[in-house]
């Protein structure tokens, strides 16, 4: 089985991208990680893609004079590695509609929110702040706009009494780390379509029932 090759962009902790390293080892995973790339050289992540045995390029976006500059030098390390889809997992630079237009359709993102409610900065606390009762996560095709494109897979999770923003976004990294590995699978076994800008996913099977919190 030809497997997808597939590059994580990261800035930081990186607990996404060692989810999706789990999920990849599985032996009959249909996606590889063959490149992890970080703007920081201090991120954490980068231990954990070593860890690994993943091959890894550090890209430090302050080496560069221009946004565009950098992004070349992103693009040629993807394609030297071959890769084929690219997930970025809290990587905290802004790509430019060239680069987004160029990995359309084969770059993906996870955002802590279920959009398109609180796209941006401080989910958690927003979401509290609007007194939601459902936080959760997004896995989508990245566009030009900031957290807007077509979305994968989202995961629901409830808001309960007594949280604050740490607790929650506990909660809801949680489901982060079964959204992204699933997005990824259904992507890789070539069942997820673009059209109209929303997402077909071939043999998908939605959970059972409503849920609803408060549950009486
Ligand atoms: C995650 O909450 C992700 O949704 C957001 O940035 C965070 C990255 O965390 N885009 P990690 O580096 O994967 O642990």
């Amino acid at each position: 089985m030809a497997r997808l090759k597939v590059a994580v962009l990261i800035s930081g902790r990186g607990s996404n991208l060692q989810a999706l390293i789990e999920a990849c080892a599985a032996p009959d995973f249909p996606a590889e990680i063959a490149l992890v790339i970080s703007n920081r050289a201090d991120a954490k992540g980068l231990d954990l893609a070593a860890k690994a045995g993943i091959p890894r390029a550090v890209i430090p976006h302050r080496d560069f004079a221009t946004r565009e500059a950098f992004e070349a030098a992103i693009d040629r390390a993807l394609t030297a590695a071959r890769v084929e889809l690219v997930c970025l997992a809290g990587f905290m630079r802004l790509l430019t509609p060239e680069f987004v237009a160029r990995w359309r359709d084969r770059l993906v993102n996870i955002h802590p929110s279920l959009l398109p409610s609180f796209r941006g900065l401080d989910t958690h606390a927003r979401a509290l702040a609007a007194g939601v009762r459902f936080a959760g996560c997004t896995v989508h095709f990245v566009r030009a706009e900031m957290d807007e494109g077509p979305i994968i897979v989202q995961a629901a999770v409830p808001v309960l009494p007594g949280d604050d923003a740490e607790r929650l976004a506990e909660r809801v990294l949680a489901a982060e780390h079964r959204a992204y590995p699933l997005a990824l699978r259904l992507i890789a076994e070539g069942r997820v379509t673009v059209r109209d800008e929303r997402v077909e996913i071939a043999g998908a099977s939605a959970p059972p029932e409503t849920v609803l919190n408060p549950q009486r």
